[in-house]
């Protein structure tokens, strides 16, 4: 990718997303949290998620609601977030990744299931307890046009955390500081008296960036941080992120739906599916060797500028709407439109695990899946 050019970009981003999109199938419950092997080179997990669920009632009745079923946006994933890593998550809309977000940033309550940040499970914490646990892990949005309040300066912006926050920084030391961060987001500090309207899309994703940094946390979590944005400007704010992170020690869970933004950024990454982790590996693993059949779908699809590469390619179809998560499907949630499916998959729920046949095996497809009958395709590779 392009080399970051400090300020230099276009006045006018167009919003521009691949919508090249991802998931996967079933995966849950307490076997799936076994599962889970920590990969031999990395250090702690900063965040254990267990079996995390969120169904959002449905109701029916003005006056006496009764609830008449639920949305399942999550139900039941399982993952770690090591220190310093970049976690990508894939998956179709609606599959449940800003519900994922959103209960990580402790903006949703979970129904089920637990957060461990460094060892101490954030879901039920209150008071004081949250608020410090809050101030390490930060959210960046996707759309920089609607996140950033048009009717306060940047500077306010970029300090506003400090209000919540005034023991990250004194008062009379905060308009320092934040040009300090504008400096580190690549804008010139002097523009801290400007509004939002007056910078361009990617400068305006800078200054969410910038904001994200100011309480100084371990974690950001994005979601979408460059589907938005120009594809010239999507480069720019990759390449500043990546630099963040080697500055800051950053570990990021990087939400898109461009496969091709996420194998750049990410060291592991996560397939969703209908609110389940279908496959999750390091990016070589999952983008070179998929074992589960939506996974290779998604990576079948993407368009392949090479056309050697292009030839001998199979290229697989899939058929059918994703199911509503209020009714989805019974066994493996992606059965429906699975190719492979046979009579277990509509019966057994298919656990996120490293399948039995690759197990102990030293190849890159011996990673977690979750399907009864995960084996390598050869599709090819999103670059
Ligand atoms: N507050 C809510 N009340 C009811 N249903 C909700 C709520 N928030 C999300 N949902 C539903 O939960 C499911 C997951 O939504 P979510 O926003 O997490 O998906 P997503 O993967 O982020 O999609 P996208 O890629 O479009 O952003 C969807 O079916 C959505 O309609
Ligand atoms: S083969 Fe069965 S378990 Fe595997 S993804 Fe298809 S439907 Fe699911
Ligand atoms: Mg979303």
């Amino acid at each position: 990718m392009a080399e970051l050019n400090k300020g230099d970009e276009p006045m006018d981003a167009t919003p521009n997303v691949s919508e090249v999109d991802a998931s996967g199938a079933a995966a849950t419950e307490s076997a799936a949290v076994e599962a889970i092997e920590a990969p031999v080179e990395r250090g702690e997990p900063i965040l254990q998620v267990r079996n995390l669920v969120k169904h959002f009632p449905l109701t029916q009745g003005i006056v006496l609601k009764r609830q008449i079923g639920a949305v399942k946006a999550v139900d039941g994933i399982s993952f770690d977030l090591y220190q310093g890593e970049t976690l990508g998550i894939v998956g179709e809309s609606g599959c449940g990744k800003s519900t994922v977000a959103k209960l990580l940033m402790l903006l949703e309550k979970a129904t089920a299931g637990e957060v461990y940040y460094k060892g101490q499970d954030i879901t039920r914490l209150s008071g004081r307890a949250l608020k410090a646990v809050r101030r390490n892990i930060q959210m960046v949005f996707q759309d920089p046009y609607t996140s950033l309040n048009p009717r306060m300066t940047v500077g306010d912006i970029i300090g506003e955390p400090y209000e919540i926050h005034p023991e990250a920084a004194p008062k009379g030391d905060r308009r320092r500081k934040v040009q300090d961060l504008l400096d580190v987001v690549g804008l010139n500090p002097e523009y801290i008296n400007r509004y939002p309207h007056q910078f361009s899309g990617g400068q305006r994703q800078r200054i969410g960036i910038a904001r994200g940094l100011a309480l100084n946390p371990e974690i950001i979590i994005c979601d979408e941080p460059v589907s938005a944005l120009d594809v010239s400007v999507q480069a720019q704010v990759i390449n500043l992120m990546e630099k963040l992170q080697d500055e800051f020690n950053l570990s990021y869970l990087f939400i898109a739906h461009d496969l091709s933004i996420v194998r750049h950024i990410s060291d592991r990454v996560g397939v969703m599916y209908l609110g389940k982790m279908a496959e999750i590996g390091t990016d070589q693993q999952i983008y070179d060797h998929p074992t589960h059949p939506y996974t290779q779908a998604l990576l079948s699809a993407v368009p392949v500028p090479d056309p050697e590469a292009r030839e001998g390619r199979e290229r697989i179809i899939l058929t059918g709407d994703v199911p509503s998560p209020a009714n989805p499907p019974s066994g493996c949630r992606f059965r429906t439109r699975c190719w492979k499916a046979q009579d277990k998959c509509s019966t057994e729920v298919p656990l996120l695990a490293v399948p039995e046949r690759f197990k102990g095996a030293d190849t890159p497809a011996a990673h977690e899946s979750a399907c009864h009958f995960a084996e390598e395709k050869d599709v090819v590779h999103a670059a």
